[in-house]
């Protein structure tokens, strides 16, 4: 079945850059979406975009680094949709600093998105999936989880064990035919990366065989795969979407 017709999914960050492209591509494949953001104006627009290809859409005005609030978040969507068959933990934000000038808080706040952030969300659906006997968890992680990244120590600590972390719960669920994947984007155009200076966005470009930056939907393509059916026999992997840049 190359399709979710009837699976209920979740994204978090799902309002904007790869996290909307997923809930896009999702809901394009037949699932109803459920967005956990921070940013209310953004994830209104993706709720709208997701119930035009009608499909039902749920937002909830979630930060995934509060476990109180992503428990109460789960809880709801249970009400609502009767449980949850697909968790893609997407949300992430980034604080760069030299590690000699890295303060407490930037390291914090970067690992309590990407890594705690992922923990609370998976602890709060797998009830639910083991219930159900199926279940599809992506983590997004990142290419400098793997090689490493100047002035991103914290950054590239979330992203590495977010790898850590599937590997792991991977092994626990296994049995009751949950597959936990990550996903390792390259360099790809969002708010994000539009931040960074043209001369390290040329950098990353030549070292890019396919010769172009990512977008959004070449990582969306790979978590739709993930999701469905067919890539039952997937699990415990962290693959790279980035244009041949880390291999
Ligand atoms: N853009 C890239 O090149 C790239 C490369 C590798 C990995 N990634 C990863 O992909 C994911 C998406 O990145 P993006 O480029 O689309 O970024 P983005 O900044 O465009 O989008 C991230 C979204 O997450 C939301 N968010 C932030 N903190 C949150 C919180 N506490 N709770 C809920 N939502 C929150 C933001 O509001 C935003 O809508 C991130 O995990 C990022 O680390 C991006």
């Amino acid at each position: 079945m190359t399709e979710l017709r009837g699976r209920k999914a979740l994204i978090t960050g799902g309002g904007k850059g790869i996290g909307r492209a997923i809930a896009l591509r999702l809901a394009k494949g037949g699932a109803d979406v459920a967005l956990f953001e921070v940013d209310e104006g953004s994830a209104q627009k993706t709720a709208i975009s997701i119930e035009e290809m009608g499909v039902k859409s749920l937002y909830l005005r979630v930060d995934v680094s509060l476990q109180e609030e992503v428990e109460k978040g789960v809880e709801e969507i249970n009400q609502r949709w009767e449980g949850l068959d697909i968790l893609v933990n997407n949300a992430g934000i980034t604080r760069d600093n030299l590690i000699m000038r890295m303060t407490s808080e930037e390291w914090d706040s970067v690992l309590g998105v990407n890594l705690r952030g992922a923990f609370y969300c998976i602890k709060a659906v797998l009830k639910g999936m083991m219930r159900k006997r199926w279940g599809r968890i992506v983590n997004v992680s990142s290419v400098v989880g793997k090689m490493g990244n100047p002035g991103q120590a914290n950054y590239v600590s979330s992203k590495a064990g977010l790898i850590g972390l599937t590997k792991a719960v991977a092994k626990e669920v296994a049995s009751r035919r949950i597959t936990v994947n990550a996903v390792a984007p390259g360099f790809i155009d969002t708010e994000m990366t539009k931040a960074l200076p043209q001369k390290i966005r040329d950098l990353f470009l030549n070292q890019i065989p396919l010769g172009r930056t990512g977008r959004p939907e070449d990582v969306a393509n790979l978590v739709f795969f993930l999701c469905t059916e067919e890539a039952g026999y997937i699990t415990g992997q962290a693959i790279n979407v980035d244009g041949g840049m880390l291999m």
